[in-house]
This record gives structure tokens, sequence and C-alpha cells, in this order.
């Protein structure tokens, strides 16, 4: 057994608890473990995967050993890691893990050197952490790499950026562009997990709060929603006209971060891009706002330029940093603007991870028998794979859906009927 670094191993049964319980409301990825025991499709292949390591992770790496993998696991984020479920991989399911949640930036490094040390033929990231160490300081890994799969927007987004530049130098397939991923894990995923993970670090009411939701994109729709399902009054931020209008006519207030700033109680952000929350935001903020990050990455909130505002940092709660401004005025950082569904909540929840981790476990197959075909360039899952994923969560949920009869088939796919 390879090495690993992990908090402390007796934490693993209660790990596996965990994992287990996950793995009950994940049936679409149970069935393709199911067959990937028998099938073994990725027998004896090298993976890397950088993820966040929580229980639902855990059953994806399950899934992946059982076709035969050879895999190992780092964080994709220093916050996210479930310390117990790090444990019950390596203890109980021979998953070699590098994760220790609020490890530093140097070790957060030195875990996705160890995932490079594998010399991975499948890369798995979230945030594409480990493609891009790869071709900025590891290119003597390129030419054993067949390819890789990305999970999440903000991956998804520099993955384009890489290819559009000509620098990217193996196939990817983009899960995060999945319909069974985007609309579901980042919807309704991102909307619960990031509530709860505001709640949990601050237990305050939403009720009655005015919610500043910055980004309109599948992750601010639904943490939109699920707020003014739960009383909040919510402001949405946008910089795209389009999902501007939509927020607008979704029944939202719309308006742009300066002045939501000045009237918010608790804000998010969910763009993927830079100081989105900056100095000028934080300036004109109410005394006690509460300020979070749901993103991928922790520079959608520019921190640096909170602290040079602030005369003193004290932590008042778990995940809460208080900031008093120098007219005495008190600002919240919460998770130090790391994701905060994952630092200080659980994620998403299982339910929704099944299709986006069933993506995962689909592409990398489809990775390996295909990526000869594949030029070096960003893909999207193939449609097939999306539209099998979500029959077979229907079935799991025991509903049936209407099948087109004979002649609206024709109908649909002829030109000359009219009135
Ligand atoms: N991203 C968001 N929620 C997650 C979870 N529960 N597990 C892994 N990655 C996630």
């Amino acid at each position: 057994m390879a090495d690993y670094d992990i908090k402390n191993e007796s934490l693993a049964e209660g790990g596996r608890r965990r994992i287990e319980w996950a793995a009950r409301e994940m049936p679409v990825l149970n069935q393709i473990k199911e067959r990937f025991e028998k099938e073994k499709p990725l027998k004896g292949i090298r993976m890397s995967a950088c993820l966040h390591v929580t229980a639902e992770t855990a059953n994806l790496m399950r899934t992946l050993h059982a076709g035969g993998a050879d895999v190992v696991l780092v964080a994709s984020n220093p916050l996210s890691t479930q310390d117990d479920v790090a444990a019950s991989l390596v203890l109980n399911d021979e998953v070699p893990v590098y994760a220790i949640k609020g490890e530093d930036n140097a070790t957060y490094y030195r875990h996705i050197e160890s995932a490079l040390r594998h010399k991975p033929q499948i890369t798995m990231d979230d945030g594409a952490d480990l493609v891009s160490t790869i071709h900025k300081s590891h290119r003597d890994l390129l030419s054993g790499i067949l390819g890789g799969t990305e999970e999440t927007t903000t991956g998804v987004i520099r993955l384009r950026a890489m290819a559009k530049d000509g620098a990217l130098m193996f196939p990817v397939i983009a899960v995060n562009d999945a319909m069974t991923k985007h609309f579901f894990d980042n919807r309704y995923g991102t909307g619960q997990s990031t509530l709860d993970g505001i709640i949990r670090a601050t237990n305050m009411l939403i009720a009655g709060k005015v919610f500043v939701v910055a980004g309109y994109g599948w992750c601010g729709r639904g943490l939109a929603q699920k707020a003014r399902g739960m009383g909040a009054n919510v402001i949405v931020t946008e910089v795209d006209a389009l999902k501007a209008l939509e927020a607008v006519m979704d029944g939202f207030r719309v308006m742009p971060m300066m002045e939501a700033a000045k009237v918010g109680d608790i804000f998010c952000t969910v763009t993927g891009d830079l100081n989105v929350i900056d100095g000028h935001h934080f300036e004109v903020m109410k005394d006690g706002a509460i300020v979070a990050n749901s993103g991928h990455f922790n520079c959608e909130l520019n921190i640096p330029a909170l602290e040079k505002l602030s005369t003193e940092k004290k932590l008042v709660r778990p995940f809460v940093d208080q900031y008093i401004l120098k007219d005495g005025r008190s600002i919240h950082i919460l998770g130090e603007g790391r994701l905060i569904n994952l630092a200080s909540a659980e994620g998403h929840p299982a339910s929704v991870m099944d299709m986006s981790f069933a993506n995962q476990a689909l592409a990398a197959e489809y990775m390996i028998k295909n990526h000869a075909k594949l030029e070096k360039k960003v893909y999207s899952v193939p449609e097939e794979i999306d539209l099998e994923i979500a029959a077979l969560k229907l079935k799991a949920m025991g509903i049936a859906c209407d099948t087109l009869t004979e002649e609206q088939e024709n109908y649909l796919n002829s030109w000359e009927e009219g009135t």
C-alpha cells in the first residue's frame, strides 16, 4: 500500500458509517459500481483525483476502485476535507488519501504533488488544480496521460481558457456541463448546502433578512430560490444583462453590488470571479453584516482589502471571523471566504452528488475507451450518458414518465403538417 497523509486513523469507523449513510442516497452510482465490479473497465489504470474529500466522493472512489482503477485522492480545497472519511478510505477501502481539513497552502500543494507522484493516466479534478499543475510544472507526465475529467464550472472555465490558448495537452471531459450535473448539483445542491453552511456557522434566522446573492448562474439561481423559500428578502447582483433580466422576471430585486452592499444583512458570492465583494463594498456595509462565498475559489471576497480597513480581527465562533472597522462597525467573514457549503457544512447532499459522480465514473470509462479518438480539447459528456443517468435516477426514485407514441414521433419528425 502506498503512503498517505490524513489527520487521524482512529476516525475511520465514524467515516465508514458516514460513507454508508451517503451510499443509501446514491442509487445510480451504486448500479455503476455493481457493473464496474463485474466488468472492471478501469483495470490497472492509474488515476489521481483532486476532489472535495467527502462521504459522497468516497462512494465515487469505491466505484472507481471496484472498476479496477489504481486511484489516489487529494483535497481540492484546504477546508473541505471530512477527516473521518479520509481515514476510512485509507483503512477500509485501500484508497491512499492526502488531505487534512484546515491544511495550509503549502500542505495543500504538497498533497497535489503526492497525487502527481502517482503518475496518473487519468486526472479527475474539481477546479482544475491537477491539470494546471501538470501543465505548469510537471510536463514530463503529459506523455502518459490519456485524459481528464473536470467537475466544476470554475475548472471548466480555466480549461476552456487553456484550450483557447492551445495550451491544453490532453482531452478533458467537462462533467459540469452535463445536464444531470449542473441542473441539479449546482442549482439544488448549492442552493441547499450554502444555506446549510451559513446557518451552521451563524445559527442566524434567514427569514426577514436582506440576503444578497452575487451571480445568477445555476448556483446563484438555486441559492436565491432557497433563500426566498426561507423568508429572506433576496437581492441579486449580476454583470450579465440576460441573467439580470431573468432574475427580475423570477421576482428578485436586481441592483449593482455598490447599492446592495448598503442594505444587505447576509451576502454570498457564487460567481467564479475575482473581488466581487471588494474594499469599497465593505466600506459601506451595515454593522454586523455577514459575508460568505460559495464559489470554488476564495478570491471572490477581497479579504486583504477588508484587513486593511480593519483595526482588529477575531474568531467569534467556529468559521466566523469578526473584522472591526476603524469606525467601530463589524463585518463577519464566514469560513475564511472559502466555499461555505463545504467549510462549515457537509457539501451537497448525496442525492445530487449521485448524478454528478455517476457522470464522473462514466466519463472516466468513456475516456479510457475513446482517448485515442479525442483531440486536446474540452469535451461535453456524451448525451447518451447524460440521458441514461437521468433515466436511472428517475427509476431509482420510483417515478415513471411517458414515452412518445409512434404517431407522436412521426409528427415531431415531419415538417409538412400545419394547422
Ligand atoms: N461539491 C459540493 N458538494 C460536494 C460533496 N458533498 N462532495 C464532493 N464534492 C462536492
